[in-house]
């Protein structure tokens, strides 16, 4: 049989990685190889090709300048947890909350898969950084894939290009990426404008450090240096080596005095974490602003000062697309002004982008995230609930001025909040390090469309982290607990809740900006100003402590609404959390049934010694 050419650039260099490009094009079979330089050539003739293939449309040059829309298949738009694998040596070091095959048998099932799975396609090779070129926190992966769509992301999403290739000289280790669409062509064959496969698995080595994909041309299924890489084998490497790989926004915090702190906030898959990473605070509240760093991924390390040092390993966003407008985040709308590129949308007549809530009014007709005409009336969702923007983050206007600082910026507080229409109040503190683990080991959230899957059931999601840690969520409870005590100043760690409904199922807190009050707070507390009641949740701002101006009319009243913490729901609560803890139980701290019990015994004493009385918030 003939052998497929490599043509590597003279700069390609890395042994270990020429031998797995050569091995990998002789197993997947494509036409061609090819190795990404990074260029805006190469992106710009990715993109041409796609318009020229059917897979993007290109948006309107006035509108939307150098942007592109794409359709995926309608099987094929969210993660697929269900199909996704850690595949460790020994099953307990992946744990009962992850899928787990023995190594050797999935990589017999990868092996049959890939068999010729590249026919007719291009083997694109795509070498990337995760984190500033040359960070001391950052690390090479390479990803191969067929699909350009992957490439074109990619190059947005990571610093991808000849400069990570070159980082890797002759012998550095990266992390091997595979990825393919499962699509082979016969010769002949007309190609669909989505190649993807019903079949579908997303597979994780720990051990060996390498990834494998197939059959999802889809964000975190396909993007393979996002939750793949930066979040599950980061999170194995960073056990192994003493740091945290976490599901993170970070953002900057500036107090009109322009003192500077930062904090990293865990959220679940769509709630909340781009739009809290870029808030713009109300105008009342002078001389307050927020800048970003990141708005999905944190990776964080202890420094040599006892702090912890966090850098985004991102370049750019994928963001949930509905939801997003001037008012919800005008940042993120001014990101996308250009250069982007929109997965499941809506189109307007004019070649212009529109979701749900993008704007107060409907467009009068639309063409649907599947292709097909859309009035206001019609009872579908124009844009796909999960439908993403993928957009440079050198374009946002609130990114920090240090967002590529290789050391990371020092974090002074841990915030963890999931969607919970009932229960959780607003916002609270924990006592401590511990209680803060315990926290966000046992936040719960209701399930949104960034999974396949049934949506609205309260699941428990650790630290935003149950679809993306890889391996035993007792052990990444246990690294938690033992990062905390080499730490001579530990971040504090908060709890939020945006999302408690009243009794009509409408929203409590006014949220988006609006939680620039609740930031505050936190941000005081750290400095040790603001004022706090003790609760059996850990502290609580009083009804003053928080910020009002602009805000005058949140009553005394719906503010003990959202922040009550009703005896009989937080019982039921804490008894849920036992779901989780006895699947993982063989490995669970033994704090934490100390920190469930001492919770349960405070929500024991009698009302008049509960802090949380709403007498406890007057002005008194
Ligand atoms: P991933 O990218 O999936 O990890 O998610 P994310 O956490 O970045 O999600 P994103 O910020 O895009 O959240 C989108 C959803 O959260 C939309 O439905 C928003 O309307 C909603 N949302 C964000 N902030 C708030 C808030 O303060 N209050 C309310 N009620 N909804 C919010
Ligand atoms: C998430 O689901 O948390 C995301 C989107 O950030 S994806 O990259 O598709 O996983
Ligand atoms: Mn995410």
């Amino acid at each position: 049989m003939e052998s497929i050419p490599l043509n590597a650039p003279a700069y390609v260099r890395n042994r270990k990685l020429l031998q797995w490009v050569k091995e990998t094009a002789e197993l997947c079979l494509p036409d061609s190889v090819y190795w990404c330089d990074g260029s805006q050539e190469e992106y710009d003739r990715l993109c041409v090709e796609m318009v020229d293939s059917g897979t993007f449309i290109k948006l309107s040059e006035e509108k939307r300048p150098n942007s592109f829309l794409c359709r995926s298949d309608p099987s094929d738009v969210a993660r697929v947890e269900d199909r996704t694998f850690i595949c460790s040596i020994r099953k307990q070091d992946a744990g009962p909350t992850n899928n787990w095959v023995a190594p050797k048998e999935m990589k017999a099932t990868m092996n049959k898969l890939f068999s010729g799975c590249m026919k007719g396609r291009t083997m694109y090779v795509i070498p990337f950084s995760m984190g500033p070129l040359g960070s001391h926190i950052s690390h090479i992966g390479v990803e191969i894939s067929d699909s350009p769509y992957v490439v074109t992301n990619m190059r947005i999403m990571t610093r991808m290009g000849r400069a990570a290739m070159e980082l890797l000289g002759e012998e550095s280790e990266y992390v091997p990426c595979l990825h393919s669409v499962g699509a082979p062509l016969e010769p002949g064959q007309q190609d669909v404008p989505w190649p993807c496969n019903d079949t579908k698995y997303i597979v994780h080595f720990p051990e060996e450090r390498a990834i494998v994909s197939y059959g999802s041309g889809y964000g975190g299924n396909a993007l393979l240096g996002k939750k793949c890489f930066a979040l599950r084998i980061a999170s194995s490497m960073a056990r192994d080596e003493g740091w945290l790989a976490e599901h993170m926004l970070i953002l900057g915090v500036e107090s009109p005095e322009g003192e500077k702190d930062y904090v990293a906030a865990a959220f679940p898959s769509a709630c909340g974490k781009t739009n809290f990473a870029m808030m713009i605070p109300p105008a009342e509240m002078d001389g307050w602003k927020i800048t970003t760093i990141g708005d999905d991924i944190a990776w964080i390390k202890p420094g040599k000062d006892g702090r912890l040092h966090a850098i985004n390993p991102e370049y750019g966003f994928f963001g949930v697309a509905p939801g997003t407008s001037v008012k919800s985040n005008p940042n993120a709308m001014a990101t996308l002004y250009a250069n982007c590129i929109f997965t499941n949308v809506a189109m307007t007549p004019d070649g212009d982008v529109w979701w749900e809530d993008m704007t107060k009014e409907a467009p009068p007709s639309l063409i649907d995230w599947q292709g097909k005409p859309w009035t206001p009336d019609c009872g579908r969702p124009a844009a796909h609930p999960n439908a993403r923007f993928t957009s440079p983050a050198s374009q946002c206007p609130s990114i920090d001025a240090g967002w590529e600082n290789p050391d990371g910026v020092p974090i002074a507080a841990f915030i963890f909040g999931g969607r919970r229409g009932d229960t959780i109040p607003l916002v609270y503190q924990s006592a401590n390090w511990y209680y803060g683990v315990y926290l966000a080991a046992t936040m719960g959230s209701e399930k949104t469309a960034a999974a396949a899957g049934k949506i609205g059931d309260v699941r428990r999601d650790p630290f935003a982290m149950i679809p993306f840690c890889g391996y035993h969520m007792g052990d990444y409870f246990n690294h938690w607990l033992q990062i905390g005590r080499t730490l001579s100043e530990p971040p504090r760690i908060f709890g939020v809740n945006w999302f408690r409904k009243d009794e009509n199922g409408k929203f409590l807190w006014p949220g988006f900006g609006d939680n620039m009050r609740v930031l505050k707070w936190i941000i005081g507390r750290v400095h040790g100003r603001s004022a706090a009641v003790e609760s059996p949740l850990g502290w609580m701002p009083k009804y003053e402590s928080l910020d009002w101006s602009g805000l005058e009319d949140f009553t005394f009243e719906k503010f003990t609404k959202l922040m009550s913490v009703d005896r009989e729901a937080w019982k039921q609560e804490l008894f849920s959390h036992e779901e989780l803890l006895e699947k993982l139980y063989d490995k669970l701290p033994k704090e934490f049934n100390h920190i469930r019990e001492l919770m349960l015994s405070t929500l024991w004493m009698s009302p008049e010694h509960w802090a949380l009385a709403p007498e406890r918030y007057s002005e008194q």
